[in-house]
């Protein structure tokens, strides 16, 4: 496979670029570790957990606001899911040549969108269960369950993800997550963008 043998070439000294800003790295490593804690450490519904809460909720709101006003690939535009783009990426995904990109995928940004909404959604009820209004109504306790569930089998599949398009790519994008900074493009890399 062409690409392969491209990337192959690409040895570890080659230049590498910008990709994710310092708010970008924040945000993700602020959202992992509050969601760790609030799954696994934090008494669920105790003052702890209330504060991780609030921590993940805002570090989503700072980052919604950067996804409209921040660099490049943070911003929603340069990755929002179009159904062009979604078909596009699976379709290259299928014939084994969709093109390394410096931002996420389509594929991926539809992840992070609903990594995203499922989190506003814990924040949400997560609230809602201290109001009176909604004080004990088992709706909203049993909504944030789920949601829990949810965030905790998709984070799992976006962690396997992000291990095996490291491996088909041959780029470390956890690292990446840490550091900000990605191998350049190559020539045919971009040859099947979106
Ligand atoms: C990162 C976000 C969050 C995660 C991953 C999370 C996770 C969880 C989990 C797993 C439970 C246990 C659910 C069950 O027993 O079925 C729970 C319960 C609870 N959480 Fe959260 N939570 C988050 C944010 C929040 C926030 C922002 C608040 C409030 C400000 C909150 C308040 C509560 C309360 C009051 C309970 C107890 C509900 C009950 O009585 O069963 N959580 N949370
Ligand atoms: C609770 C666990 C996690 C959640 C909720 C989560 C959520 C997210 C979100 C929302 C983004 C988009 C970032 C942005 O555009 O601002 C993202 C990106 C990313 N995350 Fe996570 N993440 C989690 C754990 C992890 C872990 C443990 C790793 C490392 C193995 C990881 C690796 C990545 C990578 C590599 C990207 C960038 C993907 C790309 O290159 O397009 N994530 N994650």
């Amino acid at each position: 496979m062409a690409k392969g043998t491209l990337l192959a070439a690409a040895d570890s000294s080659a230049a590498t670029v910008k990709v994710w800003d310092p708010v970008v790295r924040l945000f993700h490593w602020t959202i992992v570790t509050g969601v760790v804690l609030n799954l696994w450490v934090f008494e669920h519904g105790k003052y702890a957990h209330r504060v991780a809460g609030y921590v993940v909720v805002a570090a989503l709101a700072i980052r919604l606001v950067w996804g409209i006003v921040g660099t490049r690939h943070a911003r929603f535009s340069d990755f929002f899911p179009t159904p062009r783009r979604v078909v596009a990426h699976v379709e290259a995904l299928w014939r084994g040549e969709d093109a390394r990109q410096l931002g996420h995928s389509a594929l991926g940004a539809l992840m992070m969108l609903t990594l995203m909404a499922i989190l506003a959604g814990l924040g949400l009820t997560g609230w809602m269960m201290g109001l009176d209004a909604f004080w004990g109504v088992q709706w909203v306790e049993d909504l944030h369950g789920i949601l829990a569930n949810a965030i905790m089998v998709l984070a799992i599949l976006h962690i396997v993800a992000a291990v095996v398009e490291s491996v088909r790519h041959r780029e470390n994008l956890p690292w990446a997550m840490v550091t900000g900074r990605k191998r350049a493009l190559g020539a045919r890399d971009a040859d099947i963008a979106d």
